[in-house]
């Protein structure tokens, strides 16, 4: 890898007068300058030292980014005589590739500091940024825009990024894109993408690169960051499919990350132990999860030498604490140049073969893997650590073994590699990669790593996700349901018992008939158990104004429960963590992220993702002694929907021959029998969320309302339908105006207000 130093001019002069001595001057400072900018070299102008060409922002060096001092004295390149090395203006690629849409203004070549604006051909919907400018790393701002119709595909219109060709215009299930980049640009990123049932596509975006494009600190900590948060969020098990019915079954997953960073052009201790400090850093913000990982650590060149060893965890000889006492104490010490990329992962798998023979070949499926790797891949040892890798890859996939079945095993392996420098052989480290999201980097030195890492995973940010939790959970559920709050009214009489939703640290969402005319906020308890005392002080509660039990009693409706949702605002608020995390709410900004919808999305797009079969399996919760459970239901929707609300004609005080009168379109209908034997909501599951799951998020969709029979018995729990049981639940996507009106509220100070779309 390549560390600059900055010794420049003086130090490679100083050379000159040492020439009797230790330092052996091989090349010379003949025609390496540059105009109008400077060099650094890693070792003078002894044998190997890097000459590493600075221009200054929006420039970048032509045409050599950097030069290797050879053994017979020669640069490499060479420096050549009529093409004086110079530096250039920053050039973005192509922005003109996209369909159906216009750029102006139209150039050739577009620089740094140009801006583009795109139009959409009439009838033509635009996603993405609208205005772009060229940015100083070769890169256009915002993300690409993509004008498209509003077409039944499965597939969102993935776009065509700047620089690229796509070739594939259907977007329906299975179907392919793959991507080029035009001239002599790199492509970063995915090749081929295909749509997936869920509606995504897979891998990543591509990008094309010039020699001279990096990615900034900024991206690299977003993109690192969310793909390492996946790992860390989605480590424990996932739910396993038999007969229909979901069977929760432990697996104990184990996650496993092996750190390496090169440092065989590194001459200068200091720049060591910047990496040294940058692996602390990201260390200490795993740790901030709930995930214990085990860790292997080392820095390598054309040795390998190992700081903490991975099969130390497995004995648990060695704790986190100990790790970072290894790091800050290792030494250098006298090493060597040259970079062996294979025996390096050929310690990698040597380490992984002793772990699953120690543990199980039935265990060892249950580690995910995670490499981190910092090198410039320039391997001038030990040959392409290709091979080597795949035996990595056929390790964790399993694909001979055929014992896998269907399942993808693509979650058990995470392959970043953060080219670092600036002659990286980016063809042969991309092969490296692997794993879903962008796993490959660009940066242009070491010294900026610790700050990325520590921007990465930035503790309330991650925290404050909404949606986010664990799988799996011994503490009653409640990190699998990390939002859920059970709510007490007590004012005259028996307590009435409900259940909320934690949407935002203040902000608990439930039924408005909770509450009962009179009723007061020093009447209302919450709990929910953030660790901070578990009982939360009300501060006001507010029921949505449309809402009236009595608006149809003459109309047959005894109790009417249209717009049956209410905030309850707390005095505090609740400290964000694992265990009290608030769910996502339809139609904000967050909910989007967490769904990854691209560009500038809308509430229906959200709509379509989540309610869009004609069966739709949601869940909800019931409270049972102080653990929770989770119930099951598919909500009828589209040709099913008036089948479903018609048995609301069945229940107590419903003399209406229109089931219509009862169940407005604000409701979702669950229950019955005919697609499997649902559950059904129990007196205290009111106001409960009514939740759907989404790329590992969890997405509130409804809030359990009423229902057409009393099934339940006191506690009794996970209670299932009956042929004509039905339950009405609140559509969250009908109600947007109200809860924008109150969580989006931007005039007041008392809270931060959700970003509603
Ligand atoms: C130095 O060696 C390289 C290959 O190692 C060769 O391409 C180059 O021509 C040599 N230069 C001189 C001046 O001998
Ligand atoms: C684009 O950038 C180049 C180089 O900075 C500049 O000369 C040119 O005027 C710019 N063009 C536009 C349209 O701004
Ligand atoms: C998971 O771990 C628990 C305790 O650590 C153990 O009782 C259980 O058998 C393990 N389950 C599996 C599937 O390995
Ligand atoms: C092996 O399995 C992985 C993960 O499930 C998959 O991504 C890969 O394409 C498979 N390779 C082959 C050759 O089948
Ligand atoms: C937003 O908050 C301010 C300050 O508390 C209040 O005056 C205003 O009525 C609120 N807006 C809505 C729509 O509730």
């Amino acid at each position: 890898m390549g560390f600059s130093v900055n010794w420049s001019w003086l130090t490679a002069l100083s050379c000159l007068f040492c020439m009797g001595g230790e330092v052996y001057c091989s090349c010379t400072q003949e025609k390496i300058e540059m105009e109008g900018g400077d060099y650094t070299l890693t070792k003078q102008l002894d044998t190997g030292s890097l000459l590493i060409y600075q221009c200054p922002e929006g420039y970048y060096p032509y045409p050599a980014l950097a030069r290797v001092c050879q053994t017979n004295g020669s640069w490499k390149p060479l420096p050549k005589t009529f093409v004086p090395q110079r530096c250039k203006v920053v050039e973005c690629p192509d922005p003109a590739v996209l369909e159906y849409g216009s750029v102006s203004p139209l150039q050739e070549r577009y620089f740094v500091d140009n801006e583009t604006t795109i139009e959409c051909y009439s009838g033509y919907k635009m996603r993405g940024s609208s205005k772009r400018v060229c940015l100083p790393n070769g890169k256009w701002s915002g993300s690409t825009p993509i004008c498209s119709h509003d077409a039944s595909n499965n597939c969102a219109d993935p776009g065509i990024p700047a620089g690229a060709s796509r070739y594939g215009n259907i977007f329906g299930i299975d179907d392919k894109v793959q991507y080029s980049c035009n001239n002599n640009l790199i492509l970063v990123g995915s090749k081929e993408r295909v749509c997936q049932e869920s509606g995504q596509w897979t891998g990543e975006e591509p990008a094309c690169y010039y020699r001279h494009t990096y990615d900034t600190s900024l991206e690299v900590s977003e993109a690192f960051g969310s793909a390492i948060k996946d790992s860390l969020t989605t480590l424990e098990p996932l739910d396993d499919t038999q007969e229909g019915r979901t069977i929760r079954i432990s697996k104990n997953g184990t996650l496993d990350i092996y750190i390496a960073v090169d440092i065989s052009e590194s001459i200068e201790e200091k720049h060591v132990n910047k990496a040294i400090d940058a692996i602390i850093t990201l260390i200490s913000k795993i740790s901030s999860f709930s995930v214990s990982p085990n860790y292997e650590i080392v820095f390598f060149s054309s040795e390998v030498y190992e700081v903490v060893n991975i099969l130390d965890f497995l004995d648990k000889k060695i704790e986190l604490k100990a790790i970072i006492d290894e790091l800050r104490n290792f030494k250098v010490g006298d090493k060597n140049t040259g970079t062996d990329l294979t025996s390096l992962f050929e310690t990698f798998v040597e380490r992984m073969s002793i772990i699953e023979l120690r543990v199980g070949k039935k265990v060892f499926k249950e580690h995910r893997h995670v490499f981190i790797l910092f090198t410039d891949g320039a391997y001038n040892m030990g040959g392409s650590p290709e091979p080597t890798v795949k035996k990595i890859k056929s390790m964790v996939y399993m694909n001979h073994t055929g014992e896998q079945g269907t399942e993808s095993r693509d979650d058990y392996l995470d392959i970043y590699i953060f080219a670092i420098g600036t002659d990286i052989f980016d063809a042969d480290l991309q092969r490296l990669t692997a794993g879903g999201a962008k796993h490959y980097f660009r940066l242009m030195d070491i010294t900026k790593l610790e700050k990325i890492f520590d921007d990465i995973i930035d503790d309330t940010e991650v925290q404050g996700l909404c949606g986010l939790h664990h799988k799996y959970s011994d503490k009653g559920g409640r990190e699998m349901y990390p939002w859920f709050a059970f709510i007490s009214v007590q004012n005259e009489g028996f307590p009435s018992n409900c259940i909320g939703s934690l949407v935002t640290p203040k902000f608990i969402l439930t039924a408005a008939h909770c509450f009962k005319f009179g009723d007061l906020p020093e009447h209302v308890t919450v709990e929910i158990d953030d660790g901070q005392g578990r009982v939360k002080k009300v501060k006001t509660f507010k029921i949505h104004p449309q809402y009236n039990n009595n608006a149809k009693v003459a109309q047959g409706v005894k109790e009417f429960y249209d717009y049956d949702v209410a905030l309850i605002q707390l005095k505090e608020d609740v400290k964000i963590s694992p265990n009290a995390r608030p769910i996502c709410i339809p139609c904000t900004q967050e909910t989007s992220d967490a769904l990854k919808l691209v560009g500038v999305s809308t509430c229906e797009e959200q709509e379509n993702l989540l309610l869009k079969n004609h069966l739709e399996k949601l869940n909800f919760l019931t409270k049972k002694g102080n653990f929770v459970a989770v119930k099951e239901a598919y909500a009828k929707l589209g040709d099913n929907r008036d089948e479903c609300i018609r048995h609301a004609l069945g229940a107590p005080g419903i003399t209406t021959l229109e089931p219509k009168e009862a169940v407005t379109d604000n409701f979702l209908c669950t229950g019955g029998l005919a697609h499997q034997r649902d559950h059904i909501a129990c007196n205290g599951d009111s106001g409960g969320a009514v939740f759907k799951e989404y790329e590992h998020r969890t997405i509130q969709v409804a809030l359990v309302s009423w229902g057409t029979k009393d099934l339940c018995k006191a506690n009794d729990g996970l209670v299932e339908s009956n042929a004509d049981s039905r339950d009405f639940h609140i559509n969250l996507f009908k109600v947007v105006p109200f809860l924008k009106s109150i969580l989006g509220n931007d005039t007041q100070d008392e809270y931060a207000p959700l970003r509603f779309l």
